[in-house]
């Protein structure tokens, strides 16, 4: 065979050389029934190249980053013995010598090692390497890949491999483009990387580098250099600053210290985009320092806490570029107007310092491009007027702003200014903001009746939370059609009188939170049509009357939580409305991604309009932010109501079901054995009815059951045994007298108890609301908002009941784990 394709090759070149234009020997792989005109492979390079198929092996795992560059089958699928390697899938030969000069097999699904003999790396003629996104199963670097003397193009990111980078290497002189993200590669920052002759691109990001950053010996090409989230440590080399090419800096979440000079950086005037976030830089960052950098577009240095800006009389530069400044947690305490110069400043966050007082009318003149402005969780008590003409977003989140509302500029998109101490009422005028989009006023002291252009002054406008507040009156009726409301919420206030009808208006409607006002209504079932409504909270209030089981009512197709808890609701439990819980009853365990995708509808919301919902339940108060956390959760809370009749079997049906409370009514009968169904079931509360029989063995099944409560009730025989039942205590069963076995001390005489299997630990990635707890650790406000005490999760937002009791776990180490899990 191999003689065989020595003569192809030959009579290949023949062609070559005789015919006067010549034949193109080298189509690639992509047209592989082309078989005259590819290039013939070297025997040696086939081998090689089987040899490294045998070595590793395919695995299907889904790798969601893939699906888009991923072919139907493996590509290695198509490299088989006695066929023309020129004509495999990802291989690209040379046009005339049939040498091996590309292989492109990122995404495909290898796993298996790397090792320093593979022969991949007798491929000398090798041009351009592409093994990014698979699994080298924590393969050393292998060092003979370093001596590949061709390569112009390596590319091996997302691969687990590990170890050190070289201190020298002798191959690698062509190099222009380098990737190795996302490895768990260790250890320092060699200078031989910067010296390479055409290399314009290193990406080292996402790693365990440690650094130090070597002394760099002669200036290169580079241009981009992405060092971004290792641990580098130490100070920057000042020979650092001398690649003089570089565009594009990124060593943000590092370790590096040091304070920032300005004779630094003066070699760096070609720089556009400058990333020195989340590090330990300390010092005062001067207006001349800033000067120096010509091009500089875009500056993020947030999250070092010792750095500061200079507070700026020395006001005789200009930053004609600068477009981005991000110097948020920071250590800043004055409002940097120096930056004025910066004719073209867009977007700037000096969020969370300690720019506390005042800010005058004239140190916000002179910002006429500003877009953005981030002044959230400083301490801010007044500001004179909003800066600028053409502001879109304005954030003073959390600050101690008094005194009344400045009417906004018209300009404006978003403004967030909730966590003030802002009084008086609405201007009027705000019904001029036309474009707006959010409004968030919550948790200020403001008070009187809401302007009535509330549902129509504006068409873009999709959120409006004025949470917390002291409004009285009713809430407007003026919802107009096509309004593209999604999340209106009015709770904790002092709104009365009917719901207006016209929210049948807002079709794009996900969230509705009024709780905590004095609403006088019976229950709105015509809000059931509204096809998007995902929550509908309209607990602590004097809602009344049945929930009707008569009427043919519509379905709330999308409905996910429902509080209507501390109402005066009575009747029967309305067994037509649970039946129409479509979403609830789509989910089987395990299928979250389908049921996330059904649920996921394309609102014409600005999808950066920071929504979060806070959902208030009698033992557990909980934020949830509305893209991330949203889809996973399920509630209901029928508690402390009037309500009566029995617990209806079809609550077994709705099996996405995370929460369910039904404490406090008057419910009487079974609890039904449907309820072993919920599998994904965490919290359930029937306590304080009077409820009787058993309690259901098929319970037990209910192995992500944190908290359980059916004390106060009527039930009587053994308690079960087994799984998640293992771990309750007496609380959980108090006040029936006719309860038995673990953990009551009452035994129950003859009655045979089960072997019980051992309790089953909720598996992080299981747990909704261990899920969501983590993410609002994560990711609110300026840092870490929790307190956390082992087995129990203290949420500091809002209520003081905010108190939940998660299955023996010790969450302090469960959520480090997390976090460890995340960043690899
Ligand atoms: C091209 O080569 C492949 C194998 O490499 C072979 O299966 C196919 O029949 C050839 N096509 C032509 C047109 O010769
Ligand atoms: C590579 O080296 C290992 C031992 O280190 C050996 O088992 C293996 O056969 C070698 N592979 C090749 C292709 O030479
Ligand atoms: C790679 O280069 C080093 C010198 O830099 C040399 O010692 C080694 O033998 C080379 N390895 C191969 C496989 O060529
Ligand atoms: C920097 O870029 C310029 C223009 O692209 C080039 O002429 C010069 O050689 C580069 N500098 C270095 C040190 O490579
Ligand atoms: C950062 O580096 C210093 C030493 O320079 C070390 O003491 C400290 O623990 C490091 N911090 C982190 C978060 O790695
Ligand atoms: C930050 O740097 C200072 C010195 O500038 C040092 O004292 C401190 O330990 C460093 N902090 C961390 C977390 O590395
Ligand atoms: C400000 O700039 C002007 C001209 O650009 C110069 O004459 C003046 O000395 C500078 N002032 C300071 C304080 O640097
Ligand atoms: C309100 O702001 C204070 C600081 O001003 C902060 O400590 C608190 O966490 C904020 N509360 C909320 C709910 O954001
Ligand atoms: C607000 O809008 C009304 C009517 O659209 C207009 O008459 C009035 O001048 C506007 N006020 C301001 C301050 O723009
Ligand atoms: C819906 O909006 C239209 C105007 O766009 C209004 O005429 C109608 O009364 C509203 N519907 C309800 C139920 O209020
Ligand atoms: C639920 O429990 C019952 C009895 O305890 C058992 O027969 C049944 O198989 C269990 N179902 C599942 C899905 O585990
Ligand atoms: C403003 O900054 C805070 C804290 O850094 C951040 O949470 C918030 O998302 C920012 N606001 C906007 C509108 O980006």
């Amino acid at each position: 065979m191999g003689r065989l394709i020595r003569s192809h090759q030959i009579l290949c070149l023949l062609l070559v050389l005789i015919l006067p234009f010549g034949v193109d020997c080298s189509l690639s792989f992509s047209s592989p029934s082309l078989n005259y005109s590819t290039p013939l492979c070297l025997p040696e390079d086939s081998s090689a190249l089987l040899q490294f198929k045998n070595t590793i092996s395919i695995d299907d795992s889904d790798d969601p980053f893939c699906r888009e560059s991923m072919t139907s089958s493996p590509r290695t699928n198509s490299w088989k013995d006695s066929t023309n390697c020129c004509s495999w899938e990802g291989i690209t030969c040379d046009k005339v010598t049939g040498h091996v000069i590309g292989l492109d097999l990122s995404c495909s699904l290898l796993v298996g090692s790397l090792p320093a003999n593979s022969t991949l790396f007798l491929l000398r003629g090798l041009q351009q390497l592409n093994l990014a996104r698979n699994n080298f199963q924590q393969s050393q670097l292998p060092p003979t890949l370093f001596n590949l003397t061709e390569l112009t193009y390596l590319d091996l990111s997302f691969n687990r491999l590990e170890g050190l980078l070289p201190n020298h290497v002798s191959g690698l002189q062509n190099l222009k483009k380098f990737r190795l993200t996302d490895n768990l590669l260790s250890g320092g920052i060699p200078s031989w990387l910067f010296s390479l002759p055409f290399l314009e691109y290193l990406d080292l990001s996402h790693n365990r580098l440690t650094g130090p950053i070597e002394q760099i010996q002669k200036s290169n090409s580079i241009q981009r250099l992405h060092l971004a989230n290792n641990d580098i440590h130490g100070e920057i080399p000042s020979s650092f600053f001398d690649l003089a090419n570089l565009t594009y800096l990124d060593l943000s979440s590092n370790n590096l210290s040091g304070s920032i000079k300005s004779d630094m950086l003066p070699k760096l005037e070609n720089l556009e985009t400058l990333d020195l976030s989340s590090n330990n830089f300390s010092g005062v960052i001067k207006s001349d320092l800033l000067s120096k950098l010509r091009n500089l577009k875009t500056l993020h240095l947030s999250n070092n806490k010792l750095l500061s800006l200079s507070s700026g009389s020395d006001v005789n530069y200009t930053f004609q570029e600068l477009e981005t400044l991000s110097f948020s947690s920071c250590n800043v305490n004055r409002f940097p107007n120096f930056l004025r110069t910066g004719k073209n400043l867009k977007d700037l966050d000096l969020s969370c310092n300690k720019i506390r007082g005042s800010i005058f009318r004239w140190e916000l003149e002179g910002w006429e491009q500003l877009t953005t402005l981030n002044l959230s969780y400083n301490l801010l008590t007044s500001l004179e007027q909003f800066p600028g003409n053409n502001l879109k977003t304005l954030d003073l989140r959390s600050n101690l702003l008094q005194g009344p509302l400045l009417v906004p500029p018209p300009s404006l998109r978003q403004l967030f200014i909730s966590n003030n101490s802002l009084t008086g009422k609405i201007p009027p005028l705000i019904c001029n903001m036309t474009s707006l989009n959010t409004l968030d006023l919550s948790i200020n002291n403001l008070g009187g009746i809401i302007p009535t252009c509330l549902g129509n002054f504006s068409y873009s406008l999709s959120t409006i939370n004025l949470r917390m507040n002291d409004f009285h009156g009713k809430i407007p009726d003026y919802f107009v059609e096509g309004n593209l409301l999604t999340y209106l919420d009015l709770s904790d206030n002092q709104f009365e009188g009917l719901l207006p009808r016209s929210l049948i208006n807002c079709t794009f409607l996900r969230i509705l939170d009024l709780a905590n006002n004095k609403l006088s209504d019976t229950f709105p079932h015509w809000l059931g049509v509204l096809p998007q409504l995902q929550v509908l909270i309209l607990g602590f209030n004097r809602f009344h009357g049945p929930l009707d089981n008569s009427i043919v009512t519509p379905p709330f197709l999308s409905l996910q939580i429902i509080d209507l808890s501390q109402n005066e609701f009575s009747g029967l439990l309305p067994t037509n409305f649970f039946q129409n819980l479509y979403a609830m009853k789509s989910a089987r365990e395990g299928s979250l991604p389908d049921r996330v995708k059904r649920i996921r509808y394309e609102s014409p919301i600005d999808r950066d309009g920071q929504t979060s919902v806070n959902v208030r339940f009698k033992r557990l108060e909980m934020k949830l932010e509305l893209e991330k956390t949203l889809l996973i959760f399920f509630a209901i809370d029928f508690s402390n109501n009037r309500l009566s009749g029995k617990i209806p079997g079809v609550i077994g049906e709705l099996c996405s079901l995370r929460l369910l409370n039904l404490s406090h009514n008057i419910l009487t009968g079974h609890i039904p054995s449907s309820l072993g169904n919920l599998v994904v079931l965490e919290s359930l509360d029937l306590s304080s009815n009077t409820l009787g029989g058993r309690i259901p063995s098929q319970m037990t099944n209910l192995t992500f059951l944190a908290v359980l409560n059916v004390s106060e009730n009527n039930l009587a025989g053994p308690i079960p045994s087994g799984n998640q039942f293992n771990t309750f205590d007496n609380d959980s069963y108090s006040g029936n007298m006719g309860l038995c076995g673990l953990p009551l001390s009452k035994q129950c005489g003859n009655v045979e108890r089960s072997k019980s299997p051992a309790p089953k630990f909720m598996e992080d990635e299981g747990s909704a609301i261990a899920f969501i707890w983590k993410l609002a650790m994560m990711g609110y406000g300026c840092g870490v908002v929790l307190g956390l005490s082992t087995g129990y999760v203290v949420f500091t937002t809002g209520r003081p009941w905010g108190l939940v009791r998660m299955v023996e776990r010790d969450w302090q180490k469960n959520v480090s784990k997390w976090i460890k899990r995340r960043r690899n």
